[in-house]
Order: structure tokens, then sequence, then C-alpha cells
């Protein structure tokens, strides 16, 4: 859907072997997130004795090799008839009012930070509400039962109808509440001294958020550890970084970009899922045997994937 919106390709598809353009991407995040020596210690920057620089520079060059492609041939095409008509985000970037702040290499940065930005996370906070609606199987009930009687059994949902799916989007709340796809938001560094409940944070400081915490703390939510999606039906929260006892996106003027991209996606994908297929367990795994736990990275990922068969819903009676 990513690289749909941006490019027109599917690249899950169209890059070496299936899946190679994700596993380049996940090799990133790694790196990204693996703490490094060279980080506190800048003397060592240019040695880097784990080689994660090396070998992200790697992944990196890969990645901007089809980006480059792609922006050379639409601006080929673009020459060439005159028009530009895919109605995506490279015709914008290309386009003659952003061709000088676009100039070089920044378009292929751009979608770079916008792909690395966009997929583990909207990756993972799938697989991890997949998860909690098999656990809780009164929950997937519902789902259906919104999506049967707002779209029809078996239909995957499409934008109009986001706005007509309350119990979906509480869903989807809640999964953000429980697993943050970015558990301590990106860093931040105190520019002054800051006074902050009863705290110093002294100037230069790196400030982590933990949004996993305050999301399972047990003054701000009844029953924090429970997945409940109606604590949301009839809540004025929500995630666009107005509430702090939820931000899965962060707030202020860093607020995640791509959030409305985000949630849209999201909605979309589960929504599909859930209304299109049954869905069990593979091997018999019974819901309550289900591995929770968590793997942290830079994104939050579940340690052990959720493996599950879909039975269709159009073949299926009752
Ligand atoms: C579940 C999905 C997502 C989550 C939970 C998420 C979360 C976040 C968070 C927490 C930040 C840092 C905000 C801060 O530090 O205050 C961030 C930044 C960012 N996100 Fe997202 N994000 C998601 C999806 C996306 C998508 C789909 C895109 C774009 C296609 C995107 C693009 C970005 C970019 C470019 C930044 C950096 C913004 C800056 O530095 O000013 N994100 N995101």
């Amino acid at each position: 859907m990513l690289s749909n919106t941006i490019f027109s390709v599917d690249l899950a598809q169209s890059i070496g072997t299936a899946g190679e353009f994700r596993k380049t991407v996940a090799e990133i995040m790694k790196e990204v997130a693996t703490p490094n020596v060279a980080d506190y210690f800048p003397v060592l920057k240019k040695l880097d004795p784990l080689g994660v620089r090396r070998r992200t520079a790697i992944h990196f060059s890969k990645i901007l090799d089809v980006f480059h492609d792609l922006v050379s041939r639409r601006k080929k095409l673009g020459e060439n008839t005159g028009s530009i008509t895919n109605n995506d985000i490279l015709d914008v970037l290309i386009s003659k009012e952003n061709r000088e702040v676009m100039e070089g290499e920044r378009i292929q940065r751009l979608s770079l930070d916008l792909f690395l930005a966009g997929i583990d996370t909207t990756t993972s906070t799938l697989e991890w509400a997949m998860a909690e609606l098999l656990r809780n199987p009164r929950a997937m009930s519902k789902a259906k039962v919104e999506l049967e009687k707002t779209i029809g059994r078996g239909k995957p949902v499409e934008g109009s109808d986001i706005a007509k799916l309350p119990y979906l989007q509480a869903i989807l709340k809640e999964t953000f509440r429980l697993h943050p796809a970015v558990p301590f938001l990106l860093p931040r560094k105190a520019e002054i001294d800051v006074e902050l409940g009863g705290y110093t944070i002294p100037k230069g400081a790196q400030v982590l958020v933990n949004v996993w915490a305050i999301g399972r703390d047990a003054s701000l939510w009844k029953n924090a550890e429970q997945f409940i999606p109606e604590r949301f039906l009839d809540s004025e929260i929500d995630v666009k970084g107005r509430n702090f006892e939820l931000t899965p996106f962060g707030a202020g003027r860093r607020l995640c970009p791509g959030y409305p991209l985000a949630l849209r996606m999201l909605l979309l994908m589960l929504g599909s899922l859930v209304n299109c297929f049954d869905w069990k367990l593979e091997g018999g795994l019974k819901a309550e045997q289900m591995d929770m736990d968590d793997k942290f990275g830079i994104t939050l990922e579940k340690a052990q994937p959720v493996v599950v068969v879909p039975y269709s819903r159009l073949h299926t009676v009752g």
C-alpha cells in the first residue's frame, strides 16, 4: 500500500524475490535500534567498531538504487509525454512547483525516510491487533458483526466505510495503547534545563518518553492490562497527540506526519482481514497459549510471529 501510494508500484512483489525489499527494511531497523558504542564515544565513530554503519550503508544503497531507478524512469516519462499522470506522491515531488526543493538525491532520501518510518510500524501494529483479536473472541465477533452490518459479509473495507466503523476504530486505539509501535517515541534532547514533575532534566540530556508504560498505567486506565476496545467507544481520547495518556504517534511539532495514512491503511487492512476471513491459530494452538511477549527494537514487534490459517467467509454460513 505504501509503495503504491508513493510510486504506484508494488515493491513487495517487484524487486528480486518477493519480500527482499521488506527484509532489507527490517535489517535497517535492526541495525538502527542496536546500541552502538560509537554513539557514546564519538572518537570511535570512524572506526565503526560494531560495523553498524558499514552494514547500514550497504542496505541503504540497495534501496536508494531502486528508488533512483523509479525516479529517473518517471522523470523521463514526464519529459517524453509532457504530462504527469500517476497521481501519486512521486508526481507531486517531481512537479514543477517542487523542482528546486527536491533537487539531487532528495526525493530518494525522503522516500527512504517514509518507507523506514512507515513499514515496520504499521506491520507490527496489524500483527498485534490480530493477535489481540484472536485472544479475545468476543471483540473479534463484535468487529465481525459491525463489519457485516455496515458493509456486508466477506467484502474488503473501503476508505468511505471507515467513519461508519467505530468498534474497529476502538480496536485499533486499544492496540496502540497496549502495543505502541514506537514504545519510547524517538529520542529527544533537552535544549535547556527543564523542571518537570519535581525533577530537573538537565540541558543536553537524552529524553525517552515511555508510551508503553503510560498505556499500561493503572492510575490512568481501568483494568489496564486487559484488551477492552469498549473503553474508547464513548471517549474523546484519540491518538493524534492531543491526549497525553495515548500518544503512539508522539505529540507536538514532531508528531508523526504519516499518522493519517497509517490509520487509514491499518483500518483498511484490519477490517478487510476480519471481514473476509475467519482465522484459526496454526497447529490447533489455543488462543490463551499464544505467546504475547514483545521484542524491543525501534519498533515493538511480537517476539513470536502470529501464525494463522484463513478460512474464506464467503463460503461459510452462520
Ligand atoms: C502505526 C504506524 C505508525 C506509528 C505508531 C508511528 C509513530 C511515529 C512516532 C512515535 C514518531 C516520532 C514522533 C515524536 O518523536 O514525537 C514518528 C515519526 C515519523 N513518522 Fe511515523 N508512525 C507510523 C507510521 C508512519 C507512516 C505510515 C509514515 C509515512 C509514510 C510515517 C512517517 C514518519 C516520519 C517521516 C517521522 C519523522 C518526523 C519528524 O522527525 O519530524 N510514520 N512516527
